[in-house]
């Protein structure tokens, strides 16, 4: 093949963590190219992950709230009827837009777009397999691998995944018929977002989560049992402390063979559609790392020090691929800082500020430790809560449901965690995220002004509590 480039920078994967990793070096001064097989831009997270489950959340709330939430407002519907076509064509259209929106971002900041997949050829070589046929050959100063994760698949091999009645979250979100029965394994926050999705539009959802509580990891255990009274007072069945062992389609039906967490006792479960939830793994396949020496750790994921450099110096790896929480605006800030490493040597994440949003209703969002840390670590602290029930806002719009949680230092009142779990709580985390990112203390929010009646009084009176005690409650 003959080489048909030579760029500073070379991103591989155009998903959160590349694309934005790839606008920032252009904009740098880098001459900068990103490599993206998929066909479409923003990786998992635009078009199988954050955006599309998250238009299927709203649109549905929507159609849940119409139906069962208006009459008691005083407005009054009738004939409200779900056009499930319509409903998933719109959640198209907004992922079209966005990645389209992605390629014209790449065009005015004169990154190289090149369709295709990339596999080393050596540490400063890639080969592209052209979308459009053919292959390339790239020539680069420094990579950046950016090439996420995918589902991790049940193991075992007790459950196949066949993305119509055994479906992964991909499918999760093109199911073309509401099903009467879903059975969700694992509840995680794949399994909570797209189970509340289908619970909405009509399904009987029950999840199987082996642990004993719901949520995945870092959620407080505080917010995780609030969350899971509300989501089963929406009619999301729980089975806790239960480990599905295997599922098996028979006649049109799925079985799901699943055991109690000590071993003890056994139930089959059956579902017109499965949704497998338990994790997603890094994603290398067809990098040929092995072939350049870049190092894997038993898990899969590409080994980085502490400026996203791999075992090879002149190639960093980023986002889901690599260490830390398998979160968008994680890779994206990521994605930054190892550029900011290649140009001046300088470069900043700080993974105590990293925030979590489930996109239910209510959400739930947190920053920083959870309760149960702080335990473990023997950290004295206080903890200031507040109800959105005694927030005048939260009560004038009848959403009600949930609390702000305030986790500070006992001694010096600096905020270690803020837990939230009510409405707009994934807007409202940002504020913490900041608190933590200066340093604040509970008494400084709670002497910062919050405007009236908003949601967000809720917070600081959270903090007035941690500190003191808040006025409304
Ligand atoms: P990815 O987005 O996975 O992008 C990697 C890209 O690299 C892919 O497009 C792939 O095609 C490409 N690629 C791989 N190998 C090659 C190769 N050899 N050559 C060329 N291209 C290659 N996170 C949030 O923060 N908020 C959310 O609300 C949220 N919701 C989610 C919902 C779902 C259903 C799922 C599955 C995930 C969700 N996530 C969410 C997680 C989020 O999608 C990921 O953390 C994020 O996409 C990671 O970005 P990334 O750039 O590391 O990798
Ligand atoms: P997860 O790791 O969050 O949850 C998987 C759950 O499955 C765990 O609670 C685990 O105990 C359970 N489990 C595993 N095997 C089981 C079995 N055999 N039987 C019963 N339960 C079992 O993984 P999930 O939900 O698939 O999400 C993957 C990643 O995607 C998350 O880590 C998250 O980073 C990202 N994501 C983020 C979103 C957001 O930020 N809003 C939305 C969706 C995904």
């Amino acid at each position: 093949a003959t080489p048909s480039g030579s760029y500073d920078t070379v991103v591989i994967g155009g998903g959160p963590g590349g694309y934005v990793a790839a606008i920032k070096a252009a904009q740098l001064g880098l001459k900068t190219a990103c490599i993206e097989k998929r066909g479409s831009l923003g990786g998992t997270c635009l078009n199988v992950g954050c955006i599309p489950s998250k238009a299927m959340l709203n649109n549905s709330h929507l159609y849940h709230q119409t139906k069962h939430d208006l009459e008691r407002r005083g407005i009054e519907v009738s004939g409200i009827s779900l056009n499930l076509p319509q409903m998933l064509k719109a959640k198209d259209q907004s992922v079209v837009s966005l990645t389209k929106g992605i390629e014209m971002l790449f065009k005015q900041n004169k990154v190289d777009y090149i369709k295709g997949a990339g596999s080393f050829v050596s540490p400063t070589r890639i080969a592209v397999q052209l979308l459009e046929g053919g292959e390339t050959e790239i020539e680069a100063k420094n990579f950046i691998i950016a090439t996420g994760s995918e589902v991790a698949p049940f193991p075992g091999g007790t459950i196949q995944i066949d993305e119509k009645q055994i479906v992964s979250s991909t499918g999760a979100l093109e199911l073309q018929e509401v099903p009467n029965k879903m059975v969700v394994i694992g509840g995680g926050i794949i399994g909570l977002e797209m189970g509340s999705v289908w619970s909405r539009l009509g399904a009987e959802v029950t999840v199987v989560e082996f642990l004993g509580g719901i949520g995945g990891a870092g959620i407080d255990e505080e917010v995780a049992k609030q969350f899971q009274k509300i989501l089963a007072k929406q009619g999301i069945k729980f089975k806790l402390n239960t480990k599905v062992l295997s599922a098996d389609t028979v006649d049109g039906k799925v079985f799901v063979k699943a055991q109690s967490a000590k071993g003890d006792k056994e139930e089959t479960l059956e579902a017109d559609v499965v949704l497998v939830a338990v994790g997603r793994r890094p994603y290398t396949e067809g990098l040929e790392l092995e072939a350049i020496g870049v190092e894997k750790d038993n898990k899969g994921r590409i080994v980085i020090d502490d400026q996203f450099s791999t075992s090879v110096k002149n190639i960093k790896c980023i986002g889901d691929v690599t260490f830390g929480p398998m979160l968008a605006h994680k890779a994206e800030e990521e994605g930054i800082a190892a550029v900011e490493y290649l140009k001046s040597g300088h470069g900043h994440v700080n993974y105590n500020a990293i925030p979590s949003v489930v996109y239910t209703h209510p959400e739930v969002a947190w920053v920083g430790q959870t309760e149960q840390d702080l335990k473990a670590a023997g950290v004295q602290y206080n903890v200031g809560k507040f109800p959105f029930a005694a927030n005048s806002r939260a009560k004038t719009n009848l959403d009600s449901e949930g609390f702000v949680k305030f986790l500070s230092e006992k001694e010096t009142d600096r905020i270690l965690g803020v837990h939230i779990i009510g409405p707009n709580a994934g807007e409202m985390i940002s504020e913490a995220v900041l608190a933590l990112e200066y340093g604040a203390s509970s008494e400084d929010i709670a002497r910062t002004t919050h405007a009236h009646p908003t949601l967000s009084e809720a917070f600081k009176e959270a903090a007035m509590s941690a500190y003191g005690k808040a006025i409304h409650f």
